[in-house]
């Protein structure tokens, strides 16, 4: 057949299959790629979806320093497997203020990206400490250092303020009184009027009220309470109750 003579044209000289080869790959990625830069709902808004508070932003960097992303994910695919082990799949709205992201790619444990309040800060307490006190089989190594380091939000106005400069909502307010938010959350028995007024229900819409316990279970504020309010608050923002995707989109 002469159609079959012309790609035998083609088939038969390197170069040439080369370059057309490439142009079709280039209008197959262009296709895909080039819309997502003028479609405005490339991240579709999502009531709920707030800036980490001071603290748990702390229990974020302790996630990176330690390497926690070695072994978990944090986004849930669209897919039956993962959706019922994992609950509701990860929307890009939840991880819009986080810089970098965290979604990861390896798991030797599981995907965290839901992990917020499936288990208690008891849990995590001794899980941190001793994972195999919980879960006899587990790999994960002990965290219980982060128990013994007190931290005390030092540095927290500049850290709030450079992820404003990378674009998080961050308000002057919640910069200016960044360190007495992030002792305030760990602490149940002090005035927590002005942390919740910036990040709690008041403050967002379809929101929740923040966390505020004391986390790590000791008088002191340490690591572990950071981590474990950042744990706490992981894919908990958005009310799946209500949440309906937009399917004109
Ligand atoms: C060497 C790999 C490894 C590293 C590093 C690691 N983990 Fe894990 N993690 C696991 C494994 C395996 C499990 C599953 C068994 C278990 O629950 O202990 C797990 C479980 C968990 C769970 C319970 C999840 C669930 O849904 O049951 C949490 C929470 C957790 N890890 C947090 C962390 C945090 C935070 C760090 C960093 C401070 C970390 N992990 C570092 C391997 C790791």
């Amino acid at each position: 057949m002469a159609f079959l003579d012309k790609h035998k044209a083609i088939e038969t000289h390197a170069t040439l299959l080369m370059v057309l080869s490439l142009l079709v790959v280039s209008i197959g990625g262009l296709v895909q790629i080039v819309p997502l830069f003028y479609l405005e709902n490339t991240i579709e808004k999502v009531e709920g979806v707030r800036p980490y508070t001071p603290l748990e932003l702390t229990g974020r960097d302790i996630y990176i320093r330690e390497g926690c992303y070695g072994c978990h994910s944090q986004m849930i695919r669209p897919m039956r497997d993962e959706v019922e082990r994992y609950g509701h799949y990860s929307l890009a709205a939840e991880s819009m203020y986080d810089h970098p992201f965290q979604w990861g790619s390896k798991r030797t444990g599981p995907d965290l990206a839901r992990v917020g309040g499936r288990y208690s800060d008891e849990w995590h307490q001794d899980h941190f400490t001793d994972a195999k006190s919980v879960v006899p089989e587990s790999v994960m190594p002990p965290y219980g250092f982060l128990f013994n380091r007190e931290i005390d939000g030092k540095y927290i106005e500049s850290v709030v303020k450079t992820h404003a400069i990378v674009g998080v909502p961050y308000t002057e307010d919640m910069i200016a009184n960044a360190q007495a938010d992030f002792v305030a959350q760990a602490d149940p028995n002090g005035d927590s009027s002005g942390l919740q007024s910036r990040y709690g229900a008041a403050a967002v819409p379809n929101g929740a009220d923040v966390n505020v316990r004391n986390f790590d279970g000791q008088p002191q504020l340490t690591e572990a309470d950071a981590l474990i309010a950042y744990m706490q608050v992981l894919g908990t923002m958005v009310d799946f109750s209500t949440f309906t995707p937009d399917a004109s989109r």
